[in-house]
């Protein structure tokens, strides 16, 4: 594991400042198979195991929102095969958590364009988002066919439609966000980013502005609940000071 920047951190979670919202970016799926000898597809599956664990260890710390990027709106470039693979994953995941989630009172939503998504996964997503309606409890989001900037961009046009035969009210940042997929929730406290990548590749680009960020090598199905721990750890170190002194 390295640490930019920061030695390892030391100490336990303070459970009375946890990060609200934590963001993290599932990448190093195909490195994880390809060190393996196994195709990528391989890595997804594991990748998708890895994210269950996870969730579950967010909602028993006591996470009130976690969002994952699942695919973005780039990864269409990628070969249709491993495209559908993904996509199968997705539709199994979604289909467990329906049967589970009044169980688990785990709270989901999905960010992103859904429309070009299959027949089926639409209305399993639906099918969530509807149960996720009844009851409080942790927000899982996830980001599927999701792109920063594919959200500016639909939250502008459906400003502009909103407001095209009236006056419209002064564009506030917080009236903005309302437009965007992640309208009542609080931006992300901590973005994760395992894999060894310094990049935010499209995530959640208005959201991030203040984030905490924490990376590590770990690929992505290798990450683990202590690992989260540690960031979490990390996080609380930080002196966030939103431009101020
Ligand atoms: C993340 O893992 C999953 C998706 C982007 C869908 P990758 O598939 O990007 O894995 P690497 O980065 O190639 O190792
Ligand atoms: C970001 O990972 C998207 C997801 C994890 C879903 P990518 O693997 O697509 O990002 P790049 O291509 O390395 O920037
Ligand atoms: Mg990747």
């Amino acid at each position: 594991m390295r640490f930019f920047g920061k030695p390892k951190p030391a100490g336990e979670i303070d459970f009375n400042r946890l990060p609200r919202h934590i963001a993290l970016i599932m990448d190093g799926n195909g490195r994880w198979a390809k060190r393996r000898g196994l195709p990528r597809t391989a890595g997804h599956a594991v990748g998708a195991e890895n994210f269950r664990k996870i969730a579950t260890h967010c909602k028993n710390l006591g996470i009130e929102y976690l969002t994952v990027y699942a695919f973005s709106t780039e990864n269409w470039k990628r070969p249709a095969g491993e495209i559908e693979t993904i996509m199968g994953l997705l539709e199994r995941y979604l289909k467990e958590a329906i049967s589970q989630m009044e169980r688990d009172r785990v709270k989901m939503k999905v960010f992103g364009d859904t429309s070009v998504l299959s027949a089926e996964l639409q209305a399993l997503i639906a099918k969530t988002e509807e149960i996720s309606q009844r009851f409080e409890g942790v927000q899982v989001n996830i980001c599927l066919n999701y792109g920063g900037r594919d959200e500016i961009l639909r939250a502008v046009k459906r400003y502009a439609e909103d407001y095209a035969n009236s006056m419209a009210p002064e564009l506030t940042e917080e009236s903005f966000g309302r437009y965007l997929y992640s309208a009542d929730i609080p931006d992300p406290d901590l973005v994760i980013r395992p894999s060894g990548e310094l990049r935010l590749s499209n995530f959640l680009l208005w959201q991030s502005a203040y984030s905490e960020f924490y990376v590590s090598d770990t690929l992505w199905p290798d990450f683990t609940t202590q690992e989260l721990d540690q960031a979490i750890i990390a996080f609380q170190q930080r002196d966030r000071r939103y431009g101020g002194v």
